[in-house]
């Protein structure tokens, strides 16, 4: 789905206060301090909880391996001045044959109510459909999850019903608001600042 630009963990997205970079084993540990909040995983279909040093490890080799193959791009969210500190996560992944890849994220909870999540998301949302061909975003939201339909609704994602999602982290289904955003409907467009460029 994505192309070569996006395979090596050089990869950067750049917003006004973000560094949206590839997952590495030092994020482990923080990574799991943030999702292991019942708060951040409970909202999720898959992240597990109680959470493990092993799931971080897990879940970072297997979003290097999908990122390094560009099945997908799963990009950790770092404040622009401690691009070593990942605080949440974005992703695209698991695109079919219809075009259409699924959409996913999370901020720990110190972070939640400062735009972060939108900005990032807008950052991931423009350069999928910059660089990738594909047509729609697809994503599911608990239907007790405000701030999550919220930001799907600035987005530009539209709501096409409820439905069930197999949730394996949760034990079983659970009822989920489905979205989808098509290309040339996002709400994103400069909505993340394109870096600049200083003249000599
Ligand atoms: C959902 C989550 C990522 C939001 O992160 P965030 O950085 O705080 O989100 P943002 O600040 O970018 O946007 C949240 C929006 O929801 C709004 N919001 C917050 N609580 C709300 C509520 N109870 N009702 C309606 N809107 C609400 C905020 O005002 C904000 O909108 P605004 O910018 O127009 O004011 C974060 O809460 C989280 O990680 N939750 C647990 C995991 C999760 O839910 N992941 C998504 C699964 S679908």
């Amino acid at each position: 789905m994505f192309p070569e630009i996006t395979h090596d963990d050089v990869f950067r997205l750049e917003t006004e206060r973000l560094w949206l970079r590839w997952p590495r084993a030092a994020d482990a540990d923080e990574i799991r301090r943030h999702v292991g909040d019942p708060d951040v995983a409970l909202m999720t279909a898959s992240i597990p909880h109680p959470y493990q040093a092993q799931d971080a490890h897990a879940f970072i080799t297997s979003a290097r391996l999908e990122n390094a193959a560009g099945g997908g791009l799963h990009l950790v969210i770092t404040p622009k001045n401690r691009p070593g500190d990942p605080i949440g996560l974005v992703s695209l992944h698991g695109a079919d044959r219809r075009g259409a890849a699924t959409f996913g994220f999370w901020l720990g909870k110190p972070y939640w109510g400062q735009g972060y999540t939108t900005e990032a998301a807008r950052a991931l949302i423009d350069l999928a459909f910059g660089i990738t061909s594909l047509d729609r975003i697809v994503s599911s939201v608990r239907p007790d999850n405000p701030s999550s339909l919220h930001i799907h609704e600035k987005l530009g994602f539209r709501r096409t019903g409820r439905g069930i999602l197999a949730a394996p982290a949760r034990g079983g289904d659970i009822e989920v608001e489905q979205f989808e955003l098509k290309r040339g409907e996002a709400h994103t467009l400069f909505g993340a600042r394109r870096p600049r460029f200083s003249s000599p």
